[in-house]
């Protein structure tokens, strides 16, 4: 089987030999890709609408009519989260499974590297938790093995990261989140999340030196937001 796509016309199941026509195309299933990835100048993703579609040319305009939810939707705030795999995840191997909840979930990675932390960046880190009596556990835990630092960007993801990451109780967090699926003991809880889009941004900060963030669009972008 063979798929051919171009100006926005996709033609599936045709033998590897087949030339297309006018004539060969209508046996073979057609379909118009009407929602193009890019409205850009791309010519991976060029667009030209079928004469006969008079409905989808008004869609299709170069000044397209201001629809309110759209509108809403990219007022949306882009928020940036810090995770970190932390030691214990990085020694049992869970650092691919980690980072795959976060690709599936459809979020964009912007940073990523194995680090050895010192005990001052671990101290500055958890700086809102110094009077704990946990600290000085707290700080030889994280810094008792490489962790896996990340940057990812999102509407919502400092929220929804928490979420998939669940309770800070490996006990108490539901199945189906990272640490409800992946561990047992609050002090070897294999994953941290900023707790507020404030702290993503100081966290990133912390961990991340200038350049070391990538800027980038991910091809699936206009596939999970409108
Ligand atoms: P994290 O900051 O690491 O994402 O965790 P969290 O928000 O769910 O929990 P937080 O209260 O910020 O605690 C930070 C980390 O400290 C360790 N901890 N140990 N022994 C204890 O009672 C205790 N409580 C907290 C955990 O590793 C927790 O993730
Ligand atoms: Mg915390």
């Amino acid at each position: 089987m063979e798929v051919v796509c171009g100006s926005g016309v996709c033609v599936s199941s045709l033998p590897r030999s087949s030339t297309i026509t006018r004539s060969t195309v209508p046996q073979f299933r057609v379909s118009y890709q009407y929602l193009t990835p890019f409205p850009s100048q791309s010519h991976l993703f060029s667009y030209h609408p079928p004469p006969y579609a008079k409905t989808l040319r008004a869609r299709t305009t170069t000044k397209p009519a201001i629809f309110l939810p759209h509108l809403v939707a990219s007022l949306q705030q882009v928020d940036q989260t810090y995770i970190m795999v932390k030691p214990d995840g990085v020694q049992r191997g869970l650092v691919g499974e980690i980072i795959s909840r976060f690709e599936k979930k459809g979020f964009k990675l912007t940073g990523l590297k194995l680090f050895q932390c010192s005990k001052e960046l671990a101290e500055e880190h958890y700086k809102d938790l110094n009077q704990k009596s946990f600290f000085p556990k707290l700080i030889d835990y994280i810094t008792s093995g490489p962790v896996v630092c990340m940057a990812w960007e999102g509407v919502g993801v400092v929220a929804s990261a928490r979420k998939l990451i669940g309770a800070t109780d490996p006990l108490q967090a539901e199945p189906g989140t990272i640490r409800g699926d992946l561990a047992v003991q609050t002090g070897r809880n294999v994953i941290h999340g900023s707790d507020s889009p404030e702290n993503g941004k100081r966290e990133i900060a912390l961990w991340f030196k200038e350049g070391e963030l990538c800027d980038w669009t991910p091809v699936q972008a206009p596939w999970l937001r409108e």
